[in-house]
């Protein structure tokens, strides 16, 4: 049965009250990508970078899932065929909406990783500065997410599920930030039928095969509806 990738990005989390990146007043506007979100900005400045994550862990684990994260764990449960969640966010929204597995190609704010070793474990709801690693007890924490210049999580086994796509979906994604950007390229080559629902048009729409703009809580329900109707 036709195999289904889904990307996510910010805008599926935004109706559950998490701010986007580059939306009006969106975390990009408030905090500088170099000082927060790079190995340099936390070598130079940990306590900082601590701060932007334990904020956003401690906003992430009170929100709730939306009807657009239910609505895809609706998918993957009743589609005939298989249904791959890959996901640009660090909540676990996807997971608290009940879907099964996710990919979370750019880490979770809930997971701790030693910048030495490679060890992960769960992360406290705030980390400190010089925390030691319980493996190798170096004071080298850090939060388990994907900064600019480093590569994202599970790239082999997305371009694996990519080439296997019938379908591919990109939802609340802007298309500003690679590789997830490209993925709509190699679902193209794979011969998938591509569909972006997005609030505003992202940068890579003119790729999509179908477009569908609105909020997440409206598009995609109406969507995951539609396809489930397609395959009885
Ligand atoms: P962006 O903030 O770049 O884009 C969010 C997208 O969601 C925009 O295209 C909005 O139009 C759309 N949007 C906003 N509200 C929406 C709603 N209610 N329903 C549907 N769509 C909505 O976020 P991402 O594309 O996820 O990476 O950003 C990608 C990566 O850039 C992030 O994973 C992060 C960031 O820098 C790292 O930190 C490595």
């Amino acid at each position: 049965m036709q195999k289904i990738v889904i990307l996510t990005g910010a805008g599926i989390s935004a109706e559950s009250g998490l701010g986007t990146f580059r939306d009006e007043g969106g975390l990009w506007a408030q905090h500088r990508i170099e000082d927060v979100a790079t190995p340099e900005g936390f070598a130079r400045d940990p306590a900082l970078v601590h701060g932007f994550y334990n904020a956003r862990r401690m906003q992430a684990a009170k929100a709730r899932p939306n009807t657009a994260h239910a609505a895809l764990a609706r998918l993957q449960r009743d589609w005939p065929g298989e249904v791959v969640i890959v996901t640009q966010n660090v909540d676990g929204l996807h997971e608290a909406g009940g879907a099964e597995e996710v990919i979370h190609m750019h880490g979770v704010l809930a997971g701790a990783l030693c910048a030495a070793c490679g060890h992960r474990w769960p992360a406290p709801e705030e980390m400190a500065v010089g925390e030691p690693c319980p493996a190798c007890n170096g004071p080298t924490a850090r939060p388990d997410v994907v900064w600019f210049g480093e590569m994202p999580y599970r790239m082999d086994e997305i371009y694996d599920h990519l080439a296997g796509a019938a379908i591919f979906a990109a939802i609340g994604t802007s298309g500003q930030v690679y590789p997830a950007a490209a993925f709509v390229h190699e679902a193209i080559a794979a011969g998938a039928r591509t569909v972006e629902l997005n609030l505003d048009p992202s940068d890579t729409v003119s790729s999509f095969d179908e477009t569908r703009f609105g909020p997440a809580t409206q598009t995609v329900p109406a969507w995951v509806t539609e396809l489930l109707g397609q395959s009885e």
